[in-house]
């Protein structure tokens, strides 16, 4: 009897041990990937948040940071179409129509990337990941000089380019 407890016990140890160890080297994943972006917090934040991150891969993560810049892009490019039809000085209406076709082109790029990541062609995942940066930062060139880019307009932007960052991370580290 007293056999049978110890051997129920190491059993429950053991499965304990194997469970915390793959919970570690999930969240390691996580950490290992964020450690090389640029902004690591935004990083955490973003595959922290998604339900599916506790127990994706590295293609898994890849799928997720798609998803994520994707629905972003599409709020960036409704903020633009917002910020157009309010504005009243005809320079940043036709400055923010750029921006519109611009933010259009990398929503068009980002929704290319599944099926690189598919067919495990992890360059083509980089460079169409790369080109979907462009959307956002053409639109914020374009507002070097005044009138100004409206802030919550730049601030989506600067979080666009670390979201799509973490995806050109990853396509590297599956490069291996
Ligand atoms: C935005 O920048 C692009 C590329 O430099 C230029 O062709 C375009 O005319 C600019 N658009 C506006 C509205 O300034
Ligand atoms: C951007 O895409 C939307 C939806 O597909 C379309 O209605 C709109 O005309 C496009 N705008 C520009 C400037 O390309």
């Amino acid at each position: 009897m007293a056999l049978t407890y110890i051997s129920v016990s190491f059993l429950i140890v053991s499965l304990l041990s194997i469970f915390f160890t793959l919970t570690s080297v999930r969240a390691d994943l996580i950490n290992d990937v964020c450690s090389k972006t640029q902004k690591p917090a935004i990083c955490l934040s973003a595959l922290k948040g998604d339900p599916r991150s506790k127990n994706a891969n590295l293609e898994g993560l890849a799928t997720i940071s798609i998803d994520i810049s994707l629905k972003n892009m599409q709020s960036g490019r409704d903020l633009v179409n917002s910020l157009r039809k309010q504005a009243t000085d005809p320079k940043l209406k036709t400055r923010y129509h750029s921006c519109l076709e611009n933010y259009n082109d990398s929503i068009d790029d980002l929704k290319e990337l599944p099926p690189f990541l598919k067919s495990k062609d992890y360059l083509g995942l980089n460079v169409h990941a790369s080109a979907a940066l462009n959307g956002p930062t053409t639109c914020d060139d374009n507002f070097s000089s005044s009138p100004a880019e409206a802030p919550q307009l730049k601030a989506a932007s600067d979080k666009l380019v670390e979201l799509i960052e973490i995806i050109l991370v990853i396509s590297i580290l599956l490069r291996g």
